[in-house]
């Protein structure tokens, strides 16, 4: 039984699928969370969602793109509870673009949001870090399979996991780095992929289901918590099997 009790968790895309779940996972172990997203909307609806005394959750809007976003994300989480133990870079963006017809604009957002992000967050972060720290980066199989129609989203997530591997190096021994690499899971993401190749997709699953977002949330718990406490620069693949690396 994992506990983080005394422990704050910083998180962007926090009101997303996986987001939300892995709010619930933390929050369940006893964690004050610091959650921000550009959803302003749905991510007011996580305090009845997660069922927090006020004193344990902090919601903020929070643009990843913007590195001063982030900086007052991380000024807000000091301020209420005087530190940050976990970082949780979620917040990302999966647009579908065939590579020929790429504009720079789609590039460009798409690296904004998925690996320039989790820069501005991981750095914003640094100062307020306590002692035994965790960082656990969020990637995807894409960053090792290759994703047609996604060449943006997959080389920003080929930046994330080469971004933590060397923050495993550059950050050590105070803080450990991790990633995971879901595969398909079951969120508003993956959707318009499983309409276009859902049977195919599935039929080459070994487990033959999407994830649920909780078990993407249940492996960033194990990455974050001392049960992993000798583990740092490594990629915990949660794909059911769909590519076994
Ligand atoms: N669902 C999957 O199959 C899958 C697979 C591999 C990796 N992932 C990764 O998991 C993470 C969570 O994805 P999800 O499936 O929960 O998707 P989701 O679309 O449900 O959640 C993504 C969240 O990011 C937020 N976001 C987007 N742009 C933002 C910005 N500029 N600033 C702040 N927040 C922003 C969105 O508002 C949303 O709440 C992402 O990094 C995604 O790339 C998901």
């Amino acid at each position: 039984m994992i506990s983080f009790e005394g422990r704050v968790l910083l998180m962007s895309g926090a009101a997303g699928g996986i987001g939300l779940a892995t709010a619930r996972v933390f929050a369940g172990a006893g964690a004050s969370l610091a959650l921000g997203d550009l959803d302003e909307r749905r991510l007011a609806e996580m305090t009845a969602a997660l069922n927090l005394p006020a004193d344990r959750l902090l919601l903020a809007r929070h643009d990843v793109t913007d590195p001063e976003s982030s900086r007052d994300l991380v000024r807000q989480a000091q301020e209420k509870f005087g530190g940050i133990d976990i970082v949780v870079p979620n917040a990302g963006f999966y647009p579908t673009d065939p590579f020929e017809s790429m504009s720079v604009t789609s590039w460009s957002r798409t690296l904004a949001v998925n690996l320039d992000g989790v820069f501005h967050l991981c750095q914003a972060a640094l100062p307020a870090l306590r002692p035994d720290a965790a960082l656990v980066l969020v990637a995807s199989m894409a960053a090792h399979y290759g994703s047609p129609a996604h060449a943006h989203y997959a080389a920003a997530k080929g930046g994330v996991l080469s971004l933590a591997k060397s923050l495993a190096k550059e950050l050590a021994p105070g803080v450990r780095v991790n990633a995971v690499s879901p595969g398909l899971i079951d969120t508003p993401m993956v959707q318009p992929l499983m309409q276009a190749r859902g049977p195919e997709l599935l039929n080459a699953t070994p487990l033959r289901r999407l994830g649920a977002p909780e078990e993407v949330a249940n492996c960033i718990a194990f990455l974050a918590s001392p049960l992993s406490s000798y583990v740092t620069g490594a990629t915990l693949h949660v794909n059911g099997g769909l590519y076994i690396a």
